[in-house]
């Protein structure tokens, strides 16, 4: 058998950050939705552990054990007391280094893919908690829809979603490391006191009653300021976006993908067109949320 997973990318509708932990993580309000935007990550028995990718960016994924799905697939083996001997193939269409937790979905979805054909009879809990250990975004990218992420965005708290909201992303040229954006986050905010972070309870109504235009009211992204001071031309983008009548324009997660917020699939596709005519990116493309979390696409005999 083989078994693979489809896993979605996110976008954080709010991002609000904390001050710096003494373990170096920033305790967030973390209101994660998934998106239409997947990899498939297909798990096949092998003599040894090894990796491939194929898709956009797929020559900046590493193809060794750091690679966050071969973690996966070795924790649980560990877990377990299974020899990870398996192949894992990545299809990519989610941004790689883009902001999108590209590689923490490439981690759930070789989780759920191992834990299928090896059979380990795992709970959701069991699994979630490895997640936990393998990355702040991996739990959500495991359970999709959307969710609060607390701590260190790893704790989750499932939220309802009253309708669909449609998206235009646009992959910039290059990528963000995640931490030199919080990096700089925390020299933004050196000297100043930085606020508890909280979920906003407009945000979360406006996600609950799948209303477009009071959910860009409320997105906010406290790590906006620090992606844009590390990669200014994004504001370029943004403002193609807000000119094409965007609803809301904001960097997703750390960067440098930047997420626009549309009225409905046809707005969407307008705006689409006018951020591929404006240059200011690298790609663009239109998906809609909520995204169900990894699923399991089929099991096929070899
Ligand atoms: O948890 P994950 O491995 O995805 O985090 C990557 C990096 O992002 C961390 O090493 C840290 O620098 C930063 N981070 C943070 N606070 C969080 C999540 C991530 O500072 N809540």
């Amino acid at each position: 058998m083989s078994v693979t997973v489809r896993v979605p990318a996110k976008v954080n509708v709010q991002l609000a950050v904390g001050a710096a932990r003494p373990d170096g993580f920033h305790d967030l309000a973390n209101v994660f939705l998934a998106v239409g935007l997947y990899d498939d990550v297909t798990a096949t028995p092998a003599d040894e552990l090894t990796l491939t990718c194929e898709g956009p960016g797929a020559d900046q994924v590493p193809l060794d054990r750091t690679n966050l799905a071969a973690r996966a697939a070795i924790a649980l083996g560990e877990r377990y007391g299974i020899e990870p001997s398996v192949h894992l193939h990545i299809a990519k269409d989610i941004p790689v280094a883009g902001g999108m937790a590209g590689g923490s979905a490439d981690a759930a979805g070789a989780l759920v893919a191992c834990d299928a054909l090896w059979g380990t009879g795992a709970s959701r809990d069991e699994l979630l908690d490895i997640c936990a250990e393998l990355g702040s975004d991996v739990p959500f990218s495991l359970v999709g829809g959307a969710a609060l992420g607390t701590g260190r965005g790893e704790k989750l708290e499932l939220l309802d979603v009253g309708g669909d909201f449609w998206w235009v992303f646009a992959a910039a040229e290059g990528g963000l490391s995640t931490p030199a954006v919080y990096g700089e986050f925390d020299r933004l905010t050196e000297n100043t006191a930085v606020p508890v972070p909280e979920a906003s309870p407009a945000l979360l109504d406006a996600l609950r009653t799948g209303d477009a235009s009071a959910l860009a009211a409320t997105v906010t992204n406290d790590l906006q300021a620090a992606a844009l001071s590390l990669f200014p031309s994004l504001k370029a983008t943004l403002d193609a976006g807000t000119a094409a009548g965007a609803l809301a324009a904001l960097v997703s997660g750390s960067g440098p993908t930047t997420a626009f917020l549309a009225a409905d699939p046809e707005s969407a596709h307008r705006i689409a067109e006018a951020l591929t005519a404006s240059g200011t990116c690298r790609s663009v493309r239109v998906a809609p949320s909520p995204a169900p979390g990894a699923t399991v696409l089929r099991g096929q005999p070899l």
